[in-house]
């Protein structure tokens, strides 16, 4: 009994790690590798959809790719890596649900010989991570707080002063607090909006402004809806909010709906939000959500196959664009980052229609 528990899985890795590397001092390109890709949730359509390209471009360049989501579930995604490994994948591509949790399983693949790339988000407190795709996240946040202070009248589109000069109230909400990228979504917006905070153009009733305070755990949109409930009952009698900092639209429904519950809309106040997924790109049609930030994931799974190709054939990925700003706690990890765009009313239909990210049908 303990024997066979033994043997097995020293068996796994030795063949895992005898696979695509090289094999008498000469390296084989590896055909038909399987590919481990993890993503954290299906409850997000972005997710969905970065899991299906990735998969349909490795796929298109020969690789086999087991695909599984965590359901934001931790030990989940462990198992998931983990089963990956024993089935003997080349490469692992890990989008995760904890950055932090993962250190075991990537100790196992770099145990077999097994290359990992972090997916849009770092992981971190690991040496075993080899690469990062992602988006630039820190101008992510800057783009979403410049679309508030714009939909607030505090800016102009074109950056100079807007004709609002008395004080605004605002609430901000922040992403996952185990998500590295959450981090960089904050700092950006708040090194805009912060000197707005400071003079008092910007005022936050709750006085809730660090990044601990804000943080909305697994992105849920019913954890922000509640918060945000809360802070209306306690900081808001008789007076109004005009905007809210939201990261991602799945957060940006639930502030809508607790301002809906509190008597706000058919105007609503100016409502952030991240990833132009298709009921927030309504919303904003539907003049309710203000903005969103379009990343196009497309890019990013396309990106990161083709890294995913060059790292199979022992290659450095020739698309790193950022050695510096990925530091991971234990070593900076190299990463090609990707531009975002910021989406509103005014430029929604150039963006994501004429792209052909979305059909007009779709946003009807
Ligand atoms: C991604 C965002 C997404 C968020 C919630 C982040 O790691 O970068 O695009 O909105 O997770 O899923």
């Amino acid at each position: 009994m303990r024997a066979s528990r033994f043997v097995v899985p020293v068996v796994v890795l030795l063949v895992a790690a005898c696979g695509a590397r090289a094999t008498g001092g000469q390296v084989k390109p590896p055909d038909n590798a399987l590919v481990g890709v993890t993503m954290p949730t299906t409850t997000s359509p972005r997710w969905i959809s970065d899991g299906e390209n990735i998969k349909r471009d490795l796929e298109s360049r020969g690789h086999r790719v087991d695909l599984q989501y965590a359901q934001n579930d931790v030990p989940n995604q462990v198992k998931q890596i983990e089963s990956q490994i024993a089935a003997g994948a080349k490469l692992l591509i890990v989008a995760s649900v904890d950055g932090s949790a993962l250190t075991k399983p990537l100790q196992m693949a770099a145990d077999a010989g097994i290359p990992v790339i972090a997916y849009d988000r770092l992981l971190r407190g690991s040496p075993n991570v080899d690469y990062y795709a992602t988006f630039e996240n820190f101008r992510v946040g800057i783009y979403q707080a410049e679309s508030l202070l714009t939909g607030l009248g505090l800016r102009n589109a074109d950056g100079s002063p807007g004709s609002v000069k008395e004080p605004v109230n605002v609430e901000l909400f922040a992403g996952s607090s185990d998500d590295n990228n959450s981090v960089f979504f904050f700092n950006g917006a708040m090194s805009v909006l912060k000197p707005y905070i400071d003079d008092g153009r910007l005022v936050v009733r709750s006085g809730q402004v660090d990044f601990q305070s804000v943080t909305t755990q697994r992105w849920d949109g019913e954890t922000a809806r509640k918060r945000l409930e809360e802070i209306l009952a306690a900081s808001y009698r008789g007076k109004k909010i005009n905007g809210v900092l939201s990261p991602y639209d799945g957060i940006s429904l639930g502030i809508l709906t607790a301002l809906r519950n509190n008597g706000y809309g058919p105007a609503f106040p100016v409502v952030t939000g991240q990833d132009a997924e298709l009921p927030s790109v309504k919303s904003i049609i539907a003049g309710e959500q203000y903005s969103t930030i379009y990343k196009d994931t497309r890019e990013l799974a396309t990106a990161t196959a083709s890294m995913a190709e060059a790292v199979l054939k022992d290659r450095t990925p020739p698309q790193l664009n950022n050695l510096n700003d990925y530091n991971n706690g234990v070593k900076v990890v190299p990463a090609f980052l990707l531009n975002p765009v910021s989406v509103d009313k005014s430029n929604y239909h150039k963006v994501l229609v004429e792209s052909g990210y979305y059909t007009d049908d779709q946003l009807r």
